[in-house]
């Protein structure tokens, strides 16, 4: 693959790269919509295995991988909650755990793990290919890819743009990877919203100084809608926090009254699981953009599934 090989960091990937794979997407999906081509991709990767190795919760990451696979043609081994049912119940190190994956034959080990660099960690003894599917409150490459191609299919551009993120910044991991993607391309502007204590990471804000890329920091939710033309919102990372309750949790909701300070044009997104920080009453709203989501990351994790193995 163009990227060497393991998915690690958002980092990794510049414009042509990005395009390169958005547009490898939607070819995917084109011949997914016909039957020989349906049935061409189902037969591509025959013999080739994909291991989706996840130390914590996950609903979308783990299936869309798990179809992604299926649908290229690849055979899976899955462990889900690997904390608990892999040999880590027993002490083994992950190292360990990703060389016997390798010996095994795995080409692809995607890799959820609690903690920051842990995929880092598990590149440096593995010959099968790491795709970073979360590390702890570090990274979250594959998600970052399909935010961009959502942004793009619903703005028609990645630059010039007013991105406004809120919620958990300084736990959450998608929204550090998509900042890192987002300040790729010229003049787009990024309103953080959150209370000072889970505001974004000094190394983002690094990140866009050094590329030019422009920022804000505010808890004014609505003042920040009012020229949007993304909003991307995430959950309090409960499970990253030593004491959730000592954090006011009712501050940052999108309901309706938030979407009458909104643009038209604008979409709402979010990585989801959403507890509560998005009414599920604005839905039907066409802005609302966080399911469909969902759906471009099938193609987008095929697409790298299918460059990795071809090293395209
Ligand atoms: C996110 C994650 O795991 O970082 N979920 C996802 O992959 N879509 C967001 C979250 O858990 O809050």
């Amino acid at each position: 693959m163009i990227l060497g090989m393991h998915i690690l960091s958002a980092e990794q990937f510049g414009t042509q790269e990005i395009e390169g794979i958005m547009l490898h997407a939607d070819e995917l999906r084109e011949q997914i919509e016909n039957r020989q081509g349906r049935r061409e991709l189902a037969t591509r990767h025959l013999g080739y295995g994909l291991c989706n190795l996840f130390y914590e919760p996950s609903t979308r990451t783990r299936m869309s991988f798990a179809f992604a696979l299926k649908k290229l043609g690849l055979h899976d081994v899955e462990t889900e909650n690997a904390s608990e049912f892999s040999s880590a119940s027993k002490g083994e190190t992950l190292e360990d755990t990703i060389r016997v994956i390798n010996q095994l034959g795995a080409d692809i080990i995607v890799l959820r793990h609690p903690e920051t660099g842990s995929a880092v960690k598990a590149a440096s003894v593995s010959k099968a290919a790491i795709i970073n599917a979360g590390d702890g409150k570090g990274e979250h490459p594959t998600q970052a890819l399909l935010d961009v191609h959502t942004i793009k299919k619903n703005h028609e551009r990645l630059d010039n743009l007013k991105i406004v993120m809120g919620g958990d910044l300084k736990h959450g991991r998608t929204v550090r990877s998509l900042a890192k993607l987002m300040s790729n391309y010229p003049n787009n502007h990024i309103s953080f919203v959150s209370i000072p204590e889970l505001q974004i990471g000094n190394d983002i804000k690094l990140r866009l100084n050094e590329t030019g890329t422009t920022y804000d920091e505010t808890s004014d939710m609505l003042g920040a809608f009012q020229d949007a033309d993304v909003v991307y919102w995430t959950r309090l990372q409960k499970e990253r926090l030593e004491n959730p309750d000592a954090v006011p949790q009712d501050g940052f909701v999108i309901n309706a009254a938030a979407l009458e300070v909104l643009p038209n044009h604008a979409s709402i997104m979010h990585p989801l699981p959403r507890v509560g920080e998005i009414d599920p009453g604005i839905d039907n709203d066409p802005r609302a953009q966080y399911f469909n989501q969902v759906g471009h990351g099938l193609y987008i994790r095929m697409a790298l599934i299918d460059r990795i193995i071809n090293k395209l």
